[in-house]
């Protein structure tokens, strides 16, 4: 299809209309139509040029290329990322349950003396698993009206546990609550660089000197569900996904630890679920849910000159997970 300055210049040049339409190769008709319509216009306006705000195309998609692999980079690192010890003696991850620091029915007696433990037992390191406080959303804003600290104290509090708490933290998880009102943005800063943050999901290693590596699937919640068994979804995840000894996850606000050995790729690992602190919960009694004592934080012990199945134990107690860690270093 010609351009109208294609239909001008033809015009312009060619004798008759007819030649014009051939050189255009176009039906004369056609020619005549554009000649009466440009008989009718006035004369040209000029219009304001108008400078565009955004960058040339060029540069937009340059710099949507360089976004791209930066995330491709973290994306990357973010996978199976090590932790490397100092050395081969035995330490403790405590797979810290949903604190929900800010409910009122926040077990805080219990949550205070675990955090004394972990922050006072050599050896130990925090693995956060997500839902640091209520952080309401939407229609269950509503439920601000049912707690006592204020959400302005409960950053505060969340602040302190993070970077003053004295516990080691080698990550932060995001849980759900954690996400919602932009509050992954608001823990990033938190966090800083006090220990890595994740967003739901994790997977790291331990590696020690010696070699040893002890590979962590961490997630606020694995896929799938069972009412007879509360650690069905990580055992389905150390069936069809990634090889790991640890499976570990929160968010039910339910609990349990259970050792396996797999019988084909020969490892030996640990299916637990952290039961968290909210132990006074209106919608787990409405539902039916009861309610545990125990696993509110999951101890993993780990001697990295153990074996199989002595190479890791796990303890739905922190104190007793970090008696057993105290017993381990001090006979090394
Ligand atoms: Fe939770
Ligand atoms: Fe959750």
């Amino acid at each position: 299809m010609p351009t109208p300055e294609e239909y001008r210049s033809a015009i312009a040049s060619c004798p008759s209309l007819r030649a014009a339409a051939k050189y255009l190769g176009v039906n004369k008709e056609t020619v005549r139509r554009f000649r009466d319509k440009e008989l009718l216009r006035g004369d040209e306006v000029k219009k304001p040029v108008i400078p565009d705000k955004n960058l040339p195309v060029e540069e937009i998609i340059k710099q949507a290329k360089d976004r791209f692999m930066r995330h491709k980079a973290k994306e990357s690192s973010l996978k199976w990322m090590p932790f490397e010890m100092p050395d081969n003696k035995p330490i403790a991850l405590a797979f810290m349950g949903d604190p929900h620091v800010d409910d009122d029915g926040c077990n805080w007696p219990l949550l205070e003396r675990d955090i004394l433990l972990l922050a006072n037992t050599k050896g130990v390191y925090g693995i956060n698993c997500g839902d640091l406080t209520n952080n309401w959303v939407g229609r269950l804003m509503a439920l601000y009206a049912e707690q006592s600290m204020t959400k302005s104290e409960a950053i505060k509090v969340v602040k302190w546990l993070i970077q003053d708490s004295g516990i080691d933290w080698l990550l932060i998880n995001a849980g759900n609550h954690d996400a919602w009102n932009e509050g992954c943005y608001l823990l990033e800063q938190l966090v800083g660089d006090t220990s890595i943050m994740t967003d739901w999901a994790a997977k790291f290693k331990i590696v020690f000197p010696n070699k040893v590596e002890i590979r962590v699937d961490l997630a606020h919640d694995h896929k799938g569900n069972s009412q007879w068994n509360p650690l069905h979804a990580q055992m389905k995840q150390a069936k069809m996904g990634d090889t790991a000894h640890l499976y570990n996850a929160g968010h039910r606000h339910e609990g349990g630890i259970a050792q396996h050995e797999d019988p084909f790729k020969n490892i030996v690992y640990w299916l637990t679920r952290s039961r968290g602190y909210k132990y006074i919960d209106k919608y787990a009694d409405l539902h039916g849910f009861g309610s545990q004592d125990y696993y509110a934080t999951v101890m993993a012990v780990i001697d990295p000159t153990a074996e199989g199945v002595n190479q890791i134990m796990c303890f739905g107690d922190v104190e007793a997970g970090c008696k057993y860690l105290e017993y381990l270093r001090g006979r090394k």
